[in-house]
């Protein structure tokens, strides 16, 4: 039995973070020492918790970016994780179908997701599109500069509207990616 909790960034608090960190570091090879975001920080997360005990985590960047000839708001998902030991038992199937339902009930116009693990997010609806991007690259907690390339095999693309049609033509992600 798993709770799905969705608390605005600004609500976590520091022991949460602290869990958080120690699932990021679990779930992903070479997550930032300390961090709970990898570029910036999201608006809002989910947290799954199985008998008060974290095992998994979506964050949620709330965005305009440039499609289609002109702004299309999103959700832009990051560091989406079930816990190791807690895989293959459905629960990022749950987890995403909760995140899917909220961005449903907006005037959103697409759920995005970057990965290489484009199976699982295919499964469930998602399109991947490769698409010509722009985004602005950060590293080492400074800005870099703008980047202008094709993403290929990783950009997923939830249409949450019938006449939401990605244009592969060009995206502008007018921030960072997720
Ligand atoms: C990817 C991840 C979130 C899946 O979570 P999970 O709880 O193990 O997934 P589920 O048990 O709900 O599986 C749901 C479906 O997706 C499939 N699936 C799971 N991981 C997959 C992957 N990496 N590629 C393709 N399909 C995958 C499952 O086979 C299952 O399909 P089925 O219903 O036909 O059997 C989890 O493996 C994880 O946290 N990985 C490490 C972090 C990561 O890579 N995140 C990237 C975001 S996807």
């Amino acid at each position: 039995m798993i709770d799905i909790k969705r608390l605005a960034e600004w609500e976590i608090k520091k022991e949460q973070h602290e869990a958080i960190h120690q699932l990021l570091d679990k779930s992903f090879n070479g997550y930032p020492k300390g961090k709970t975001f990898f570029r910036q920080q999201p608006a809002f997360r989910y947290l799954v918790y199985t008998e008060e005990m974290l095992i998994g985590q979506c964050g949620v960047e709330s965005r305009a970016i440039y499609n289609n000839g002109g702004l299309r708001r999103i959700f832009g998902l990051s560091d989406f994780c079930i816990h190791p030991e807690h895989q293959n038992q459905g629960i990022g199937q749950q987890l995403i179908s909760r995140v899917i339902a909220d961005a449903a009930k907006t005037d959103y116009d697409y759920i995005i997701s970057l990965t290489a693990e484009d199976g699982f997010y295919t499964s469930v609806g998602f399109e991947v599109h490769d698409t010509f991007c722009r985004w602005l690259i950060l590293a080492d907690d400074k800005s870099f500069g703008l980047v202008h390339r094709k993403l290929e095999d990783c950009l997923c693309v939830y249409p949450l509207k019938s006449d939401a049609n990605w244009d592969p033509g060009f995206a502008d992600f007018l921030g960072t990616l997720f």
